[in-house]
């Protein structure tokens, strides 16, 4: 078999183990409550879908530019100047499918062979991944509830060599939904920028912040690569499509990358991406975006009651990230022993790095409250037996 050499260096996600089990025991007929799920649970939002129905019943289903629909372009230019108060010129935003797809973009235009990229651990799997794929070297610096598990400008300083190139942040962040203060945010950027480095900012679960709404961080700079998606906030993972908004330098090999890559995203998901900006349905995304802040409160409070430790209380995002070194030294075997108990399954922190990974588990609060409420109950029980 002919193969690659970097997919050995791949990794597959684990919660995929607990995924299919999770499958199985539900073909018996039990009852899985889904916290390791990483998407919403509300449906796309009425709307969306009659615009897509309506662009897709005219039937002219084609191409649209690579760098993606000029009236959408135009539309997430206006809302940068409306959420954010920042100017970005539509030219320098590249519709991608999903958030993944700007990964790609942004890494295909940043990446060398054997170039190191910093990136926070525990974090989001892929990024990693999708460095390897580019030849580049993830290199994985230990962040933990001192910092929110965010990288900050002294652990740049401190990890840097001459190999580095640039680093990927995401606020709120996965695994943790821990916002970056805005002030760590700017120095983090500016460090960058004295270092000539690249910033990659992931930004997919901005809007579901519970504090206050983050800066994005292109207000702090021209310069950085700021990736986002319709998949979290605006609820359209299925759709597939993202954008990444680049620095004007960029544009015309964004523009070659994406026409080779991609051709285009999907017409149909970025003309109902149009309908998203509406005020019909930012008002739709703010009363799920309030659910999803109570259901975080509720977790978050009980959680600890049972025994777990919310090291970091997450501000944005829709996870928790708890330590559960009161009643395991191995998460997975947790997970996977929780699912086949009582039937909730949850993610290993070996999804999210090698930091301690078998002290955390990931629980997603996308199912609705009654869920939630049942699966502390069944947690509850559970844990008791083992502490
Ligand atoms: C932090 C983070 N970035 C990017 C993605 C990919 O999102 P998309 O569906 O837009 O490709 C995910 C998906 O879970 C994510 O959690």
């Amino acid at each position: 078999m002919i193969i690659s050499d970097r997919m050995a260096g791949i990794q597959p996600f684990f919660v995929m183990e607990v995924l299919s089990r999770a499958k199985a025991l539900e073909r018996q007929g039990r009852d899985v409550i889904h916290m390791e799920i990483g998407e919403p649970d509300f449906p796309t939002p009425p709307l969306v879908i009659r615009h897509a129905t309506e662009f897709m019943q005219r039937g002219e289903i084609k191409y649209t530019p690579a760098a993606g629909l000029p009236e959408l372009r135009e539309a997430i230019s206006e809302y940068y100047r409306d959420r954010y108060g920042v100017r970005i010129a539509s030219e320098r935003i590249f519709i991608t499918p999903g958030a993944s797809g700007g990964f790609l973009l942004a890494m295909g235009l940043l990446l060398n062979e054997g170039d190191k990229v910093l990136l926070a651990d525990p974090g989001y799997p892929c990024y990693s991944n999708f460095a390897r794929l580019f030849g580049g070297i993830p290199s994985l610096v230990p962040v933990d509830a001192s910092t929110r598990f965010h990288l900050n400008s002294e652990m740049l300083s401190a990890c840097w060599d001459s190999r580095t190139k640039g680093a990927v942040i995401a606020s709120p962040s996965n695994p943790a939904g821990a916002v970056l203060q805005p002030e760590e945010l700017k120095r983090l950027v500016n460090e960058l920028e004295q270092k000539s480095a690249f910033l990659i900012a992931d930004e997919i679960y901005h809007g579901l912040e519970y504090d206050k709404p983050s800066p994005t961080a292109l207000t702090f700079s021209d310069r950085v690569f700021v990736v986002n998606s319709f998949s979290k906030y605006f609820g359209m993972t299925g759709w597939r499509v993202g954008w990444l908004a680049v620095p004007a330098n960029y544009i015309d090999d964004a523009e070659k990358l994406a026409q080779n890559i991609f051709i285009s995203a999907p017409a149909p998901s970025q003309y109902a991406a149009l309908a998203s900006f509406t005020e019909a349905n930012l008002q739709e995304l703010e009363r799920r975006r309030l659910v999803f802040q109570e259901r975080r409160d509720f977790l978050c409070e009980n959680l600890q009651k049972i025994g777990f430790s919310v090291n970091a209380v997450p501000n944005g995002a829709f996870y928790v990230y708890a330590e559960c070194s009161r009643f395991t030294s191995n998460s997975l075997d947790f997970a996977l022993n929780l699912l086949e108990e009582t039937g909730v399954a949850v993610t290993p922190g070996k999804d999210f790095g090698k930091n301690l990974p078998e002290r955390h588990l990931r629980f997603s609060y996308a199912v609705t409250f009654d869920r939630l409420a049942e699966a502390i109950t069944r947690i509850r029980r559970f844990v008791q037996c083992r502490s």
